[in-house]
Formats: C-alpha cells, structure tokens, sequence
C-alpha cells in the first residue's frame, strides 16, 4: 500500500497531557493519520543554532511517526513569524490593514520551503502520496518537482483563499499562485474559496477552471477541488458523554453551573472577532436587565503566536476588555466575564461545551472553524444547546441548524444570544439534528478519504 507523507509547519505532538496543540489543522490530520500507514513531517517545535546543520528526527507519538527538524530562529523569524504569519495569514483573512511585507521575509519563506524539500527528498519512496498543509508551504511542490519529485503531492489550504483585489496586495501574489500549479491537487474549505482563487487566475490571465473538477494555469493541468474539513464526531459525542459522568469534572464546574453559560474556544487571534464577542456580550447584558447575575460568558482562549506582533498587542487590548466589563457590570458574587487565557484538553472542552446553552462562535473570517463543529457533537441530544455562528465561517455553509451572525453587529450579536436562551426545545432539538446529521455523515475521515481518493486519480501534467 503506498504510504501517505504528511507535510505541515506544526504537527500535534502531544503535550503532557496528551493533547495536540489547540488549532484545527493539527487537530483534525491528528485524528485522520491515527489510521494510515505513513509520516508526517514537520517543525518540531524547537530552535537550533544557525551553524547547525539542518536534519530531521524521528519520532513516535500518540500512534503517529515525525520526522522532525528544528529551525534557526532566523528561518523562525523570517519564515513563521514574518511572512506566513504577518503577510500570508492577515491577507488571506482580509486584514489588509495588518499585513507587514518584507522583501527579506519572503526569501526566508521561501528558504524554509527549500529546507523542508531539501529534507523530504532522501524519505521519498516511489509509490509515496505526499500531502502538503497549509499556507506556511504552499511552494513546497515547486521545490520538489524541481529536485526531480514525481510523486503525487496534493495540498489543502486550511484558510480562507481571499479576493483577487485582495491577493494581489501582496508583491508576489503570482509567484505563490504559480506554485500552486505544481500539485496535482489544490483543495479548499468553501466553493467560495475556490471561486476566488479561479477569479485570481482569471484576473492574472493565466487559468481558469475547467470542465471535470480541473484548473488550468501557468501551462499546466491540476484537479482543484472542494473538501470541508470536519472532526471526529463519533470521538467528540463520547468525550462529551463521559465528562457529563466525570465527577471530578463536574465537581470543577459546579461554581459555573448554577449560570446559563455562553461559550467562546478561539485561539487568541485577530481573526476570531474576540473583542467584537465581548462588546456584543455586555451590550447582551445591558439590554437584558433579567440576565444580569445569571449568565456568563466562558472565553477560553490560548495564546498563539505570541512573537508576532499583532499577537501580542492582542494579548493585553482582550484581557483590559474583558476586565473593563467585569468592572463595570459584575458584582461582588457573580463575574460576566470569564477568560481564560490557557489552552484546554479535549476531555474538559468536550465537558465544558456540553454544559453551556450557547456556543458563541463568531470569527471574522475563518476557513472553517472546528470549534462550531464540536459544540454541537457535544450537545445533550434530548436538551442541546444552541450554536450562533459567524455568517463568515467556512462552517456557516454546512451549519444550517445554527443562528447566523454578522460578527461586525454588536446588537444582532446581542440579540442572537437572547434568541439562543429563549429557543424552546423542540426548536433546538430540529436545528441540532439536521447540524448533527451533516456532521456524522461528514467528519474528519470522510474529509481526509475524500481527499486521498481525488489525489489518487489526479495527475499534474502540462497543456
Ligand atoms: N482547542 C484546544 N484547546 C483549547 C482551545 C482550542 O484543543 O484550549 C482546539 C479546538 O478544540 C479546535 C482547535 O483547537 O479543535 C481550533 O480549531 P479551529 O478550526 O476552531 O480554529 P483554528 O485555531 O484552527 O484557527
Ligand atoms: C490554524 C492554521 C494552522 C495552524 C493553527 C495554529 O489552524 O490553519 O496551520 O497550525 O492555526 O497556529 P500555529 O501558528 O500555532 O501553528
């Protein structure tokens, strides 16, 4: 059987507990490896000394083989935290307005993805898929068909793919739109994300979509496809079972479980429209007098990237909000607000989405979103909570159960949550069945087959 190489900037190695990083990409590929014969290759996680030669480490872990190398925190620097993280992640989620753009970043970007060619080149065996994530690496299949890779190498974009007016603020937009064309398929999320990539090619005068599921660009023909990631539902309805039976978990939650709870799980990113969801929580409360003293919101929320940055920034601007409305608002016995700035275990995720009666999720662009996916897996199936979800994540496209927002509306959010509380339910019932048959038709290994079976028919070839 031909092995299946995973290639990705951050890989899930477990922490000490056992748990992959918090960011859906790890998380779902976590789960659709477990169950294929492979390797998945990727940063490590640690800095080496720029006279070290670069090499890679194999690891086992959780079921999973690495191979992983470390990177000098000039590749860290230029690559991670400069291009893919102050260039392509902003642009791609359609914060102009954020993106820093420096030439010598971008050769480091695509250093590291000569690094990574250079290092997945002696691993390769002949009847090997490769399967590349992400925007961290989207030249990777350029720099391998270069070194003399025929392989099939199919990649997916776990962001949104932006407008062309968009795209083309970044110098080098053709050059990354031209080393797509080296794979032999591209997936995307959304058909809204594939559309804007075809209008791209389509502005540039060099591709289009074609009949059949393919592209054609810069001379080449490739499959392109549509592929909404998902998560281990059958996992997560356990998960979610057994912490309402966990005492000792219970026991943690019994100060909160006197309170309809409203839930936020995002990484601390400027992405997930975490200030917005505050400011619409206090206007919820100010406009429902009867709330006030009964409902809190849970924002659970890890820091990420914390180089960068505009990361940073966010750090202190989230957590004087969140103190400004307790201030404000709370009283000597209850506290609206309650943020948390650390990364949690799914067990207790599981535990803590069941208990509360909303799922307040309302990014201001997301390519998908699994949090939305795994509050409903983990609903209570005769009393569920209900979902309010961002008109602008991938998942709002799948999620017809859920109440959409516009994340840019504080009083509609303010008022979707008011909605939420008062669903009678029987009507919370009908949404969380058509939303939990979606996705127990469509989770991670129906992502994951869907994809390896397109990649195995397709095949790069020149027209
Ligand atoms: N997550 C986690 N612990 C936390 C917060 C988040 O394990 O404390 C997980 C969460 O359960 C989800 C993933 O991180 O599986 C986030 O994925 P999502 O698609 O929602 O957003 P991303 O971080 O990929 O932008
Ligand atoms: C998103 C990206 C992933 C990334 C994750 C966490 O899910 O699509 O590629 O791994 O965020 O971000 P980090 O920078 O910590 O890897």
């Amino acid at each position: 059987m031909a092995r299946l190489i995973v290639v990705s900037n951050r890989v899930p190695l477990p922490d000490e507990h056992g748990s992959p990083p918090p960011g859906g990409m790890a998380i779902a590929l976590n789960a659709a490896l477990k169950k294929k014969d492979g390797l998945w290759m990727g940063w490590s996680g640690e800095v080496k000394g720029e006279e070290e030669p670069p090499a890679l480490i194999t690891r086992e872990a959780g079921g999973i083989t690495y191979a992983l190398t470390d990177l000098a925190q000039k590749d860290l620097d230029e690559y991670y935290n400069g291009f893919a993280n102050r260039v392509l992640w902003p642009i791609f989620h359609c914060r102009v307005d954020l993106a820093e753009y420096a030439r010598q970043e971008m050769s480091g970007y695509y250093r590291v993805n000569r690094l990574f060619a250079d290092l997945l080149m002696p691993l390769l065996q002949e009847d090997d898929v490769i399967w590349v994530h992400d925007y961290h690496l989207i030249p990777l299949a350029e720099e391998l068909r270069r070194r003399g890779c025929r392989n099939r190498i199919g990649f997916f974009l776990h962001i949104p793919w932006p407008p062309a007016d968009i795209l083309f603020t970044v110098p080098i937009y053709d050059t990354l739109l031209r080393g797509l064309s080296s794979y032999d398929l591209v997936g995307f999320h959304t058909g809204y994300d594939l559309s804007n990539f075809a209008e791209c090619l389509r502005r540039e005068g060099c591709g289009d979509l074609v009949e059949g599921g393919f592209c054609r660009a810069y001379g080449r023909l490739f499959r392109c496809g549509v592929f909404p990631i998902s998560i281990d539902t059958a996992e997560f309805e356990s998960l979610a079972d057994q912490a309402a039976r966990d005492e000792a978990l219970q026991e943690n939650y019994r100060r909160i479980a006197g309170y309809d709870v409203v839930i936020g799980v995002d990484r601390l990113d400027y992405s997930k429209g975490i200030d917005q969801r505050i400011v619409a929580f206090r206007r919820f409360l100010q406009a429902n007098d009867h709330r006030i003293g009964k409902t809190l919101l849970l924002q659970i929320t890890p820091k990420s990237r914390s180089e960068v940055p505009e990361y940073l920034a966010m750090q202190k601007d989230v957590a004087e909000l969140a103190g400004r409305v307790n201030g404000d608002l709370g009283t000597i016995d209850w506290v609206p607000v309650h943020y948390i700035n650390q990364s949690l275990g799914r067990p207790e995720l599981a535990g803590l989405y069941r208990m509360a009666r909303v799922g307040l999720v309302t990014p201001l662009r997301d390519g998908m979103n699994l949090v939305a996916k795994e509050y409903v897996a983990a609903q209570n199936p005769h009393d569920p909570g209900v979902l309010v979800l961002s008109r602008f994540a991938g998942a709002a496209r799948e999620l017809e159960g859920a109440v959409l927002v516009n994340p840019y509306d504080p009083e509609s959010m303010a008022h979707a949550i008011e909605r939420a509380l008062v669903m009678p339910q029987d009507a919370r019932i009908e949404r969380w069945r058509a939303m939990m048959a979606r996705l127990r038709e469509h989770d991670v290994y129906r992502w994951c087959d869907d994809f390896l079976s397109c990649l195995h028919q397709a095949q790069n070839t020149a027209r």
